[in-house]
């Protein structure tokens, strides 16, 4: 049986600070209509103390899709903080508190100027508040990947005895390494398992090392419960982990990880597109899963290999992730069944032996010429060479 992975999306809270991604109430209202096609089981809303646009967005949120995920939204440890998450999220029907507070040495010396017990104190004051106005809440310890680990553990223990349900344990600068990140995991989860097994405990990542999926699927390995990600891999500097990887990631390699999530992936390509739509953000043609050639083929051996059965070339389906089709780009180094195929799709008789040689000679000089070669193209060099001939 495969464990269920939840899925919180962060695109509007983490993802949306990024430069140039400001979106106005009506534009994240439509984003988070489109997290709920997507299925994904919370949505992380904003940082409503941060702005009254932001607390009015969140609130947004809650009554348009509210009713059927869960929704939360960031504070600090701070009175103020957790009251303005609490009054943008209390209608929602699943809503949770999310605090975050630092655990590395750097961040308690340089951030708090305090002692570590005192901070440690203020993440305990901070989930028994948010305690006596929700069930349900979550402590990020940031910067954990750089924290000394029995601080980092006497704080989770300190605060799942306040009442914390969910432990998020954020590699905040991107440092962690994929085994160095699972080995933390598992560690943290041997003795939350011993200290409430009903804790769920989750992950986020970011990409400074272009590692957050890796260290992602690698916590989930060794017992992550939750993962924290944004759509296209938005957030700062080089971003969160991506949704659409790490869902694709355990669907693909399900043999391996023996977990599945409940995100209709159908939707993902929309998804991103929409993103893409909404912020003017592109995403890099390359991008695994939604770039634009993420099912793009150019070269001639793997044309011919797909052509023969897409498995040879092809770990997933692009209708699996709602794009319509693989995708062959002829270019001089397509061979000649990818051009057969083209020519075929596009209603022609490649004619005989002798006949189709001729055509694909004058392919190869087009193709030189152009380097890609569109159906346009196709259609003229067909056209013109039956006209010729
Ligand atoms: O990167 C981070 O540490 C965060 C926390 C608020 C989870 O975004
Ligand atoms: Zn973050």
């Amino acid at each position: 049986m495969n464990r269920n992975i939840i899925v919180l999306d962060t695109t509007l809270r983490d993802g949306e600070q990024v430069p140039g991604a400001k979106l106005n109430v009506n534009q994240k209202v439509e984003f988070a209509q489109q997290l709920k096609r997507l299925n994904v089981d919370i949505i992380e809303a904003g940082f409503p103390a941060s702005s009254a646009g932001d607390f009015n967005a969140v609130r947004e949120i809650v009554r348009t899709v509210g009713d059927s995920v869960s929704i939360t939204a960031l504070a600090r440890a701070v009175k103020s903080d957790i009251d303005a998450v609490y009054e943008s999220i209390k209608l929602a029907q699943n809503p949770f508190i999310h605090i975050v507070l630092g655990t590395s040495n750097i961040h308690v010396d340089k951030k708090f100027n305090r002692s570590k017990e005192a901070v440690l104190q203020m993440g305990v004051d901070a989930v028994k508040y948010a305690k006596t106005l929700l069930p349900e809440v979550q402590y990020s310890t940031e910067d954990a990947s750089r924290s000394d680990f029995e601080y980092l553990w006497q704080t989770i223990e300190a605060v799942v005895k306040a009442g914390a349900t969910i432990i998020n344990v954020p590699d905040t600068v991107g440092y962690a390494v994929p085994e160095e990140f699972g080995d933390l995991i598992r560690r943290i989860n041997e003795r939350l398992k011993n200290l409430n097994e009903n804790v769920i405990l989750s992950v986020h990542c970011h990409n400074d090392l272009g590692l957050a999926t890796a260290n992602t699927l690698s916590a989930i390995h060794n017992g992550a419960d939750k993962v924290e990600c944004t759509i296209n891999g938005l957030g700062e500097r080089a971003g969160n982990t991506s949704l659409e990887e790490v869902v694709m990631g355990l669907k693909v390699r399900e043999n391996h990880y023996h977990c599945s999530t409940r995100i209709k992936t159908t939707e993902l390509l929309r998804t991103s597109r929409l993103l893409t739509h909404l912020t003017g953000l592109d995403v890099q043609v390359n991008k695994a899963i939604t770039g634009e050639n993420a099912f793009a083929h150019s070269s001639g051996i793997h044309q011919d290999g797909l052509l023969k059965d897409r498995q040879v070339y092809e770990i997933m389906s692009p209708e699996e992730v709602g794009a319509e089709s693989m995708e062959l780009i002829l270019t001089a180094r397509s061979g000649r069944h990818a051009f057969k195929n083209a020519v075929e799709k596009m209603g022609f008789d490649p004619g005989d032996a002798e006949d189709f040689e001729a055509l694909f000679a004058k392919f190869l000089t087009l193709a030189d010429a152009k380097k890609e070669v569109y159906d346009h193209d196709v259609f003229y060099l067909v056209t013109s060479h039956r006209t010729l001939n």
